[in-house]
């Protein structure tokens, strides 16, 4: 390889490389989740809604990712679009956590993924009440579970998934 061949070989990666290590991570505004009373006539829906937001742009336009769902069917694996933004395509998936009693409405993993161009990332994170999440039920019996506020905004590392074309 020529001299000048290798030094634009060489440039022509560096910025990738350094891009990479770069990306500042997703950011959670807010994540609530509400879970019904157990009790017969009321609404069996519980819900979840999610603002997240990618920094690594001109312009942050926040998404918002919500979901419900009911006893009979539990959410986790579900792929979800979240809201439209310019230029990209939230989506998140629930997942069970690995804890000995998960629970889609207090202890709980959300894998996001976001599409930019041909560019694609994901990130997954536990949410967990006790943990990072905190919450108080109505004497009705509706349950409201969010972030807390020394964890918000809450963090979401991201990573660049390789993607067929
Ligand atoms: C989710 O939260 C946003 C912002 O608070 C709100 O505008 C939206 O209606 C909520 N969506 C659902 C399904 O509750």
């Amino acid at each position: 390889m020529h001299t000048s061949n290798l030094v634009s070989f060489i440039l022509g990666l560096a910025p990738l490389a350094l891009a990479d290590e770069d990306l500042q991570p997703w950011r959670i505004s807010q994540l609530r989740t509400f879970s019904p009373p157990d009790r017969e006539g009321s609404s069996p829906w519980s819900l979840i809604n999610i603002t997240i937001a990618d920094p690594n742009g001109l312009i942050v336009n926040p998404a918002s990712c919500a979901t419900k769902w009911t006893l009979e069917e539990l959410p986790y694996g579900h792929v979800n679009a979240c809201s439209d933004i310019p230029g990209g395509q939230w989506t998140f998936a629930m997942l069970e956590s690995d804890a000995a009693n998960p629970s889609p409405t207090t202890d709980f993993k959300v894998r996001f993924e976001l599409k930019k161009g041909d560019e694609a990332f994901e990130g997954t994170e536990n949410f967990k009440v006790g943990d990072n999440m905190r919450g108080l039920c109505s004497a009705g019996g509706v349950c409201s579970f969010e972030l807390k506020e020394e964890n918000t905004p809450f963090l979401v590392t991201q990573t660049r998934i390789e993607e067929a074309i």
